[in-house]
């Protein structure tokens, strides 16, 4: 089994966006500034939006937090974000889903500015990737792409099988591997498949990202293929600080003795997600009022 760990990918991303952001500074510009929205009290979100705000701080980013009760009106989180979409000192607006279900994603996420929509979830940035037009590319698949090609993993002509159909990774993921110049001959599967090892089998490269561990093992997958693992999955255990740990829709285990190449669950495409809302900031943030 060969891991393919993404912290020093991220970390390279990171890097050159601190250049090109100083190089923005340095034209004149202001620093580029992220209005992120947290609705409720999910743990899981907390941590992601945590994680985020401190990424931008690092990278000397202006960062604006708003946090919402989880019982707050759909309208008044449709008023900040009309709010934010006018703010001349807001470059990027982030809603951390999921959403408490009184409040309808897709509404909130239609109101986000295309402009400034660095999720890339709006319906004109998912066209837009959709005919292969220049637009946001939603983070986790962006990241993904960026995995790839960092450890020199070949797409053009090869299977790639995505598992799962969600619009933040499934959806993108498989619009970003079939692009001109990527070229992967591309199988979306879903949880309702019958027999998803019949498809997963013969693929050179599987995406799995059904927030369901043990969606697969090593026994869907075949030798030289590569696995990226997009799960983020809570398992209590006691054992642990903090009553639970973190594992993957792979069972990683399984691999151990496999020449298969896999991403780790912590410490893969999750730590890439935080790098490309970065590099996703500073575009918009370049795109608005670049000189
Ligand atoms: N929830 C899980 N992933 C994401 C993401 O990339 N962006 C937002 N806004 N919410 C998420």
């Amino acid at each position: 089994m060969t891991r393919l760990g993404c912290r020093c990918v991220a970390e390279s991303v990171l890097e050159n966006v601190r250049k090109e952001t100083q190089a923005f500074i340095d034209k004149g510009n202001r620093a580029p500034s992220l209005a992120v929205v947290l609705v409720g009290s999910d743990p899981a979100s907390q941590t992601y939006v945590r994680k985020k705000a401190e990424a931008a701080e690092s990278l000397g980013f202006l960062h604006f937090q708003y946090t919402f009760d989880e019982d707050s009106k759909e309208d008044d989180i449709l008023s900040l974000v009309g709010k934010l979409n006018e703010g001349e000192d807001v470059d990027g607006i982030l809603v951390q889903l999921p959403l408490p279900s009184h409040i309808s994603e897709k509404k909130i996420i239609d109101a986000i500015s295309p402009e400034k929509d660095v999720d890339g979830f709006s319906p004109v940035n998912m066209g837009r990737l959709a005919i292969g037009e220049e637009s946001f590319i939603p983070c986790t698949p962006k990241g993904i792409m960026r995995t790839l090609s960092y450890y020199g993993i070949e797409t053009a002509g090869k299977k790639a099988v995505v598992i799962g159909r969600s619009n933040i990774v499934g959806k993108p993921m498989a619009l970003l591997l079939m692009q001109k110049g990527i070229d992967a001959t591309v199988t979306v599967c879903n949880t309702k498949t019958p027999d998803l090892r019949e498809y997963t089998k013969d693929a050179d490269i599987i995406i799995v990202a059904t927030g369901h561990p043990g969606t697969i093992d090593s026994s869907y997958v075949k030798d030289g293929a590569a696995v990226i693992d997009v799960g983020v999955n809570r398992i209590k255990d006691e054992t642990r600080e903090k009553g639970f740990r973190l594992v993957g829709d792979a069972d990683y285990s399984s691999f151990k003795d496999r020449d298969v190449m896999i991403t780790p669950v912590p410490g893969g495409v999750g730590l890439m997600t935080v790098s490309m809302l970065m590099e996703n900031t500073l575009e918009a943030a370049v795109k608005r009022r670049g000189r």
